[in-house]
């Protein structure tokens, strides 16, 4: 996601305007750009890829000046080259962006018709074309920059250098953060306040509909009809790296978007990635002895655990036992000191799980923990702990903290596996392998099939009931999906076995229950476009999950078909969590519910 800096100083600028850049590369980004000031001339430098090479561009070029902006790119409208990179300049005018304006075709097409020309493919070119005008019609800057907010729409953060203008930058939000720095005689901009960290703590963040002026001393907010507003000067935590949305507009998305980098962590912990073997796991569970596993969990904790049962059984030969935390709790399950027990929770709070560890405790089990939070209790009060590294999960609907979870079952079922003689060293490496390769493959999904889930969302809105289907390791990833939909849009969904169809739900299909097919091409797959088929005979709609090889060899009509790379049956749940999680993620924000903190829910239950 693009990041954003800009600086009104005292002292030459574009160094510090790429160190700040480099504080946000954890966003993402395929190009980068920084633009000044300087004798009363615009200029600046741009280059793809990494900041390396801006860094080069600089080298051989430098850039003079004390006021300045800077600029992440991550790649929406138009490809990631040179030319679409920011800064983008016309008639004097430098703007960097972040988000979408949304009607920016339109505006095109009108300032096309008035004879100006477009050098670039991004929606942000229309706002420096606008303004430019204003300017030429002989607005001053403030007046230019509050005309155009309100021409255009959608969802930015804009910092914008006039070159008659160089002792001020002007700023505004509608949606992605951007902040203003505070320092001694110098001011920052910055889309967080990690940009900021090594200018200053002091910082104002802005709100939606904000418009800021500022200058070497101070900052004057205004909305966008031009009335002064104000807004609280905060000193900013050494925590806010944790709990800072970033570019995002929900900590949900951000963490959706964080899962490439968390699992790689995550795996890390786990397997070695060079010699591409599982790391020997913690001594006080000895997997090649015990007799069977039992498994707990609340929620989405629940339904990684019933795919890792998937994993314990098929890899490791080790039978499991799994039930929801509040029900295992009290149903008096007879347990063998021979078993061993895994509870898995991110916040490691949850009350039920919790109650569920002490009861096999004081039955002699072995206690793993799969936890987030490595000082929680349940860590605190088990034999072995396996963190998952996911870092802070702040939205309430749990998303990288299941795909770690699941990250971590898997290589645990692979190391069970290895104890117990039923996976071999060359199928450790093949399993291990897939492993590595996951995050970067996690990347690219996530990067390909967004814009599909986010128009696609805008139609299951439309839906009061939703049902959702899979096989194997997708049926619990079918019972997820219709957790997180249910959870952060309210729209009913239930997922299901795909074998269970027609003992029961099919008595509801018709046009307006769309069925939603998790089906990667796997040893299940023909079985399940046979459920498939009987949903599409009586009139259902199919939203169709699937792969490449998937794609290819189903000729059934659907409403619509997310293709994903083909991959590996072990990493396939985590791959097939991304279109899932992005698909409730953009329902809800196109029906417009409080997505990180859904009605009546709770990040973590401490109470039965
Ligand atoms: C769903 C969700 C919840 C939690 C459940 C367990 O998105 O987040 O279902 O998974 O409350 O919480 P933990 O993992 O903290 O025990």
């Amino acid at each position: 996601m693009c990041g954003i800096v800009g600086i009104v100083g005292t002292k030459p600028v574009a160094g510090r305007l790429v160190d700040a850049l480099r504080r946000l590369e954890y966003r993402g980004y395929d190009s980068a750009g920084v633009a000044t000031i300087h004798d009363g001339v615009l200029d600046r430098r741009r280059a793809e890829g990494k900041l390396f090479n801006l860094e080069k561009r600089l080298d051989a070029e430098p850039l003079a000046g004390v006021t300045g902006i800077a600029h992440t790119r991550w790649a929406t409208h138009g490809v990631p080259n040179e030319t679409n990179a920011h800064p983008h300049f016309v008639e004097g005018v430098a703007v960097v962006h972040n988000g979408i304006i949304e009607n920016f075709s339109e505006l095109r097409e009108e300032l096309k018709a008035e004879g100006r020309e477009f050098s670039t493919q991004t929606d942000t070119e229309v706002v420096a074309h606008l303004l430019a005008k204003y300017v030429r019609q002989g607005l001053d800057p403030r007046a230019a920059m509050l005309k155009m907010l309100n021409r255009v729409s959608g969802a930015y953060a804009l910092v914008v250098m006039f070159q008659n203008d160089p002792d001020r930058l002007m700023a505004a939000r509608s949606g992605p953060p951007l902040a203003i720095g505070f320092g001694a005689g110098e001011m920052f901009l910055g889309s967080d306040a990690i940009a900021l960290a090594p200018f200053t703590n002091e910082i104002t963040y802005l709100v939606d509909g904000d418009c800021a002026i500022v200058t070497r001393d101070n900052a004057t907010i205004l909305d966008f009809q031009g009335r002064e507003v104000s807004r609280p000067r905060q000193i900013s935590q050494a925590t806010a790296y944790v709990v800072d949305k970033g570019n995002h507009r929900h900590f949900m998305e951000k963490e959706i978007y964080e899962q490439p980098e968390v699992i790689s962590h995550a795996l890390s912990q786990y397997v070695d990635f060079v010699s591409q073997k599982v790391r020997p796991v913690a001594s006080e569970i000895d997997f090649a002895k015990v007799s069977s596993l039992a498994i707990s969990a609340c929620g989405t904790a629940y339904l990684a655990g019933l795919i890792g049962k998937y994993w314990f059984e098929r890899y490791a030969r080790l039978p499991v036992e799994i039930d929801v935390a509040s029900e295992f709790r009290y149903r008096e399950m007879p347990l063998l000191p021979t078993q061993a027990a895994l509870f898995i929770s991110q916040s490691g709070e949850t009350a039920d799980t919790l109650a569920s560890l002490r009861y096999c405790k004081e039955n002699g089990l072995k206690i793993g923990a799969v936890v987030n939070v490595r000082e929680s209790t349940i860590a605190r009060e088990s034999d072995a702990v396996f963190p998952i590294m996911a870092g802070p999960e702040i939205g309430v609907a749990s998303t990288k903290a299941f795909t770690c979870q699941l990250a971590v079952l898997a290589s645990l079922a692979i190391g069970a596996g290895k104890a117990r003689g039923t996976v071999s060293p060359e199928d450790e490496q093949a399993l291990v392998r897939h492993l590595v390769e996951m995050p970067r493959i996690m990347a690219r999904v996530l990067n390909i099939i967004q814009p599909q889930m986010e128009s696609l969302s805008r139609e299951l809105s439309k839906f009061n009931d939703v049902l959702y289907l899979g096989r194997g390791t997708s049926f619990p990833l079918a019972m997820e999906g219709a957790l997180k939909l249910k959870e952060i849009s309210y729209i009913h969904a239930e997922g299901y076995a795909a074998g269970e169809l027609k003992h029961g739900p099919i008595a509801l299909i018709d046009e307006n229950m769309p069925v939603i097919v998790i089906a990667p091409y796997d040893r299940f797959f023909d079985k399940t476009v046979s459920n498939m088929q009987e949903v599409a005979a009586r009139g259902g709609r199919i939203i169709f999950i699937t792969d490449e090889a998937g794609a290819a060899a189903s000729t059934l009509p659907t409403m619509a078909t997310i293709t994903l790379p083909n991959v590996d049956e072990i990493i396939a749940p985590m791959i097939f969590s991304l279109p899932i999680q992005l698909l409730a993620y953009h329902t809800a924000v196109f029906m417009g519910t409080d997505v990180d903190q859904p009605r009546n829910l709770a990040k973590s239950v401490t109470v039965e």
